[in-house]
């Protein structure tokens, strides 16, 4: 039976309701789970909604209790629901079982004692709702509460903390593989309990003496920073246990694995199992905790570069930090985790996989990671008290699918996992910068052949970013001649096709400025291999010679529309942006104002996309953010370098290597040597990209005419790879010839 939140509208309704009336927003008791929460999901989602909903939570499990615990038949004459027998649950089975859960809802309870004050009728009404829904668990009621906190609490709150749980399917198969009864055991965020509970599970299925089961079971830990998870684990754990339970409470520990030093669990555990949070620095609100992370990241040996910083996943370091606190030596560690830390760069320290060994992954068909709407994997190591040789890493991938004969894949579905393909992965490359190893993407051994060896070329120092004209919508115009010195502007009406919120207005219409402030830029959009087809008109308050900003030398017109546009800019602009003003914004990092942007002759090729495209810009024309590009006053050079850009055997070696859309400095990271006129190779190169520049104008221009300029970019591009199909072949062998001598 599927739980839907709507399903519980009636009594997140009623139960809104009675806090309203209870005030309980100014009780101790709220502003206690507030400063708590606060800490988990941030302000914004740590609401009054958010306590209502554990309260429903909560009230639920009282009942679930004296159903699937307790043996009593809800609805019948058997127990008369009141006030007074809510109250008596929780003590009740403190003594039978040892169930003892006041530090974990100590929130909610006293939202059950308070209940006395409720109207009897709204009360037996609210009883009546929830008894209809515990009525309703058809089978495996240690998924319940599971199946109930996902679809109740919304997705972007569960985001927060990264309470995604894992499907039972999964949990399985990982405990199968790496679980051995008797074992001591310890999920560091276990949510609901997933995988605790499928581990007891294989030991109620043991043949064991009552002895061997209640010592296996003792041997199971679990922790999570969300007290609602600790208690719905040991929950669903008293469900599967009764009377054994009685061994475990004390095991469940609600505290944040990523800052708990505990001696006493210190390298005592044989596996460490779970889906650690899936969030990145960027996601957590908190500047203090920010640091927190930061600093346990370089302490655990795996904090990115800079760049990288706010994508650190939350989850390496709960991989590390197991190592170093929870494991003994030669001990598993087996976590599904996401994708990002095979192949992000922000992952290359944790790929350095110091301290473990035995490294192996498991992928799965995308009818499987589509249940997460993210990639993910499971990744398995055990501790090694050696250092690992960074550059000798080998790490087997098993690939696992499912038969579904069509139909789609269920979250509780009961499936088994079939091996579709084994491969052997490898770093593309190791680096050092700073004395600090560095581990590139994993690729297969297959790719790898496929790679030119990795030589930084020197004109990866030479190309630079362009500038990030933005808002578009406040300088991209459309101009009309008035005079020989001034024009009429209007916002250029391409770039509202993919601007985002809050630059997707119309700012202005008819404005005058004089016509030296325009400038022409190219942008990645109309950049196809070997040619640009088209340019942008864009406004920028700078002088035409040296792009200096001399804001009281404006003429007239520019400065009333600068100040306009200026104003709209500080007015819309997000808080957290220190720009003082929209010139600050347009030359960001000195991509705007410097000589290299004033240079006659330009190679451009596109930061990001799946195909590298480059050609050779001659002209006044200045360079936006989504191209690189490098100033040269050679000709030949300029087509040389788009003779090697264009190349196909850049592209496969930048579809290698990249790890996300960005290409940025890739294509340099293969020997690409400096132009020399008297190498043959060279002065070919140039010759034939010079010919494949002409062939692209000509069909370009051609295509665009034929069309009355209604022709997608695609549409260009599959023709220009068919008539420049052969010249790019030629490019490849001279290229290849080059690159090994
Ligand atoms: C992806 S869920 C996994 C749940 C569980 N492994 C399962 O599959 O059922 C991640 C859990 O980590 C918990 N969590 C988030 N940050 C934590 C931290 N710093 N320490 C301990 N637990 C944390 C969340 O509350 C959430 O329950």
């Amino acid at each position: 039976m599927k739980f839907e939140a709507s399903m519980f509208e009636g009594e997140l309704h009623l139960i809104k309701e009675f806090l309203l009336s209870i005030d309980v927003q100014e009780s101790e008791n709220y502003k206690e789970w507030y400063a708590y929460y606060v800490k988990i999901y941030g302000k914004k989602y740590s609401n009054f909604d958010l306590f209502t909903i554990y309260s429903l939570v909560y009230l639920i499990s009282q009942l679930f209790i004296v159903k699937f615990v307790l043996n009593q038949e809800l609805n019948s004459n058997q127990v008369k629901i009141t006030p007074g027998f809510l109250n008596s649950i929780p003590q009740k089975v403190k003594e039978t079982f040892n169930f003892n859960t006041d530090i974990e809802v100590r929130f909610f309870s006293p939202i059950i004692n308070a209940l006395n004050d409720l109207e009897p009728e709204k009360f037996d009404h609210l009883i009546h709702y929830v008894v209809e829904r515990v009525n309703l668990i058809d089978s495996q009621p240690e998924y319940f509460f599971d199946n109930t906190v996902q679809n109740i609490v919304h997705t972007y709150i569960r985001h927060k903390s990264g309470e995604f749980y894992t499907p039972p399917f999964i949990v399985k198969k990982m405990v199968e593989e790496s679980y051995v009864l008797g074992e001591k055991v310890i999920d560091p965020c276990c949510g609901s309990g997933n995988f605790i509970i499928e581990i007891i599970k294989t030991i109620l299925s043991a043949n064991y003496t009552k002895r061997e089961r209640i010592e296996a079971i003792k041997k199971l830990h679990g922790i999570d920073i969300n007290p609602i998870s600790i208690y719905l684990t040991k929950l669903n754990l008293l469900y599967l246990l009764r009377e054994d339970f009685r061994h475990l409470n004390s095991n469940f520990v609600t505290t944040d694995f990523l800052f708990q030093n505990n001696a006493d669990i210190k390298d005592t555990f044989d596996l460490v199992i779970g889906n650690p949070p899936w969030f990145t620095l960027r996601d957590i609100e908190s500047l203090n905790y920010q640091k927190k992370i930061k600093k346990l990241a370089e302490e655990l040996e795996i904090k990115p570069l800079p760049k990288n910083v706010l994508n650190i996943e939350i989850a390496s370091l709960f991989f590390y930090k197991a190592k170093i606190s929870l494991l003994k030596d030669n001990a598993k560690v087996f976590f599904v985790i996401t994708m990002g830390v095979i192949n992000g760069s922000h992952a290359a320290r944790f790929r350095n996989f110091q301290g473990f060994h035995n490294i192996k992954l498991w992928k799965f068909a995308k009818q499987i990671t589509d249940i997460f709407n993210i990639a993910f994997i499971c990744i398995y190591a055990q501790k090694s008290e050696e250092d690992r040789t960074i550059p000798n890493l080998e790490v087997p991938s098993f690939l696992f699918s499912v038969n579904l004969n069509g139909k789609k894949l269920n979250y509780y579905d009961s499936v088994n996992l079939s091996l579709e393909k084994t491969e052997e992965l490898v770093p593309y490359g190791t680096e050092i910068k700073g004395n600090k190893h560095y581990t590139n993407k994993l690729i297969t051994k297959e790719k790898q052949q496929q790679l030119i060896p990795i030589k930084t070329s020197e004109y990866k120092k030479l190309f630079h970013k362009g500038a990030d004209l933005n808002p578009r919508n406040l300088i991209f115009i459309k101009k009309r001649i008035r005079n020989d010195s001034l024009i009429t502007i209007n916002p250029d009406p391409r770039i509202f096709k993919r601007a985002k919120e809050p630059w997707v207005k119309s700012e202005f219409s008819d404005e005058i400025i004089e016509k030296d402030y325009v400038f022409k830029v190219v942008k990645s959009t109309e950049l196809v291999k070997f040619y640009v087809f088209d340019f942008y008109n864009v406004f920028l308050p700078l002088e035409k010679e040296n792009l200096s900003f001399e804001y009281h030398s404006l003429k007239t017109h520019a400065k009333k529309f600068y100040d306009k546009i200026n104003k709209i800019y500080l007015n819309n602009k997000k808080d957290s942006t220190m720009n003082e003003s929209l010139m600050d914004n347009l030359n960001r990092w000195a991509k705007l104002i410097n000589t290299r942007q004033i240079s006659k002759i330009k190679v451009v090729y596109n930061n990001s996309g799946s195909v590298v495209n480059s050609a050779v810009v001659q002209g006044d024309f200045l360079v936006t953010g989504d191209l690189s590009f490098y100033s040269t006053n050679n000709m030949k050079e300029a087509y040389y370098l788009t003779a090697i850009l264009n190349s196909p055997l850049m592209t496969r070696q930048v579809q290698i290597k990249k790890s996300s859309r960005h290409i940025f400095k890739i294509p340099f990271e293969i020997p690409i040597k400096i132009y020399d006129k008297n190498n043959e190779n060279h002065r070919k190169l140039a010759e034939l990209a010079k010919k494949a520049h002409n062939i692209s104008e000509t069909s370009t221009v051609d295509l665009i005419k034929k069309n009355n300029r209604a022709i997608s970019k695609n549409k260009i591009q599959s023709l220009l790879s068919k008539n420049l199909a052969p010249i790019l072949n030629e490019i490849d062998e001279i290229l290849t010839n080059d690159l090994k001598t």
